[in-house]
């Protein structure tokens, strides 16, 4: 190993400087590898299809310790899948996988749509619809349907607020963070007493469902999981799905921004739809990077990091990196017809694949609804009234600062 230079902690800097904040480091560096300091820790951050391969390499990086506790406390979850490494992290990978295999979205975007269409149908008498939080009471409804988690009309609006104050507020130290504190205790308390009603026949789960599979899974060792741990990974289907309304809000903007994509939503062009997808979920920023900690003394392209310091990767920089994407700030769908994009290049949703390492089992759901969402946005009338769509990269998750609203909704003709 290289002489240790001195690194300044960048855990504020990082909190601070948002997306930008490794993309900055990186530019300054030879532009794939950069040597930091976050939680304490030396760290490597590195971007590239090659860096993906290192990262998810379980021989170099592994999960345990690496998440911070105020992020499982308001995002993941304690005790989630995200935490966890090798035979015990496939053990429960078991649990998402069949769940949501490509043969089930066509369910959760039936009901989902359904649900979209039911909100549509009133939004022509309102003057104003926040397209953000309302995309997460539609989320919310259909994939709890869909899921067989039982929930009353009147609660699917409180429910989308927890599941999105979740997500809202695991990067941030002020009240966000409180909100996704409580949000989370709330609903796994709530989400526990289900499992635990389902499992004592006080309450019935649909054959073959998330909430029967999620009731019935066991750990690695055979013992059912705790009903805390059941309610968490319930949470870890229904939470993402909610979250998926920030790419409608996302695709809204687009849509705003450069209409021209609307015409060829209108007019049913799937392999377009596919690739305006794939371009709302590399070029607006959700996840900034993920994080690991180095299982041994590990070398990056001339960089080090000890045993036990951080490896990072870099999502935001690398689906925005100039050698990948040629012009990476021009929103062009276009770049996924004209060449196919290959595993570990684009990564909003981690890379490396989804049935051995960590990258997100919910990949092709998100697809999935997307392209349903975003045909059915452009087929819609609206205006859209004057409001701040800024879109800050200093918050963590970014946002339309509006939510992106929209008024004078007519019916889709
Ligand atoms: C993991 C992003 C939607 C379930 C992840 C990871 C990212 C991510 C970045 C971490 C990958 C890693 O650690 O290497 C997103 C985004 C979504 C989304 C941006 C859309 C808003 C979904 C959906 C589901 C889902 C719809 C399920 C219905 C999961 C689970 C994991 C995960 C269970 C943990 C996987 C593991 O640790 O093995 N997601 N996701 N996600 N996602 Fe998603």
């Amino acid at each position: 190993m290289d002489a240790p230079r001195p690194l300044v902690d960048r855990s504020l800097p990082m909190l601070a400087e948002g997306y930008a904040w490794l993309p900055n480091r990186m530019r300054e560096s030879t532009g794939q590898v950069v040597r930091t300091r976050v939680m304490g820790r030396p760290a490597l951050a590195v971007r590239g299809p090659e860096a993906v391969r290192f990262f998810y390499d379980e021989r170099h990086v592994r999960r345990h310790g690496a998440m911070p506790g105020p992020v499982l406390s308001t995002l993941f979850g304690h005790g989630a899948v995200h935490t966890y490494d090798g035979d015990a992290h496939r053990a429960r990978k078991d649990l998402f996988l069949p769940l949501l295999h490509v043969d089930r979205i066509a369910g959760v975007v039936e009901h989902v749509t359904a649900a979209w269409d039911d909100a549509v149908a009133t939004w022509p008498g309102r003057s104003r619809v926040v397209l953000l939080d309302e995309a997460a009471v539609v989320l919310t409804r259909g994939v709890c349907r869909w899921a067989g988690v039982p929930l009353a009309d009147e609660d699917a609006e409180p429910l989308a607020r927890d599941l999105t104050a979740m997500v809202d507020g695991f990067a941030t130290l002020g009240p966000r963070h409180w909100r996704a504190r409580s949000a989370r205790r709330r609903q796994e308390a709530r989400l526990s007493r289900l499992v635990e009603e389902v499992r004592s026949g006080a309450a019935h789960a649909p054959a073959d469902s998330v909430l029967d599979r999620v009731c019935r899974h066991r750990h690695a060792d055979g013992e059912l999981l705790e009903p805390r741990t059941a309610a968490v990974e319930l949470l870890n289907v229904i939470r993402p799905t909610a979250a998926v309304s920030w790419f409608v809000a996302f695709a809204a903007h687009a849509l705003h921004r450069w209409p021209a994509n609307r015409e060829r939503l209108r007019d049913g062009d799937r392999a377009y739809a596919a690739a305006f997808t794939h371009e709302i979920r590399r070029f607006y920023p959700f996840a900034p990077f993920l994080g690991g900690r180095a299982v041994t003394d590990l070398s990056w392209h001339g960089e080090q990091v000890p045993a036990g310091g951080m490896v990072l990767l870099d999502v935001y920089g690398q689906n925005h990196d100039e050698k990948l994407w040629g012009d990476p700030y021009a929103f062009r769908p276009e770049r996924f017809l004209e060449r196919p994009v290959q595993r570990d290049e684009l990564i909003p949703q981690g890379g490396g694949d989804p049935g051995t390492g960590h990258r997100c089992p919910g990949e092709g759901m998100t697809i999935g609804l997307l392209e349903a969402l975003t045909t059915r946005l452009a087929r819609l009338e609206y205006e859209v009234p004057e409001q701040d769509l800024t879109i800050s990269l200093r918050r963590i998750p970014a946002r339309p600062r509006s939510g992106f609203v929209i008024g004078d909704v007519r019916p889709p003709g």
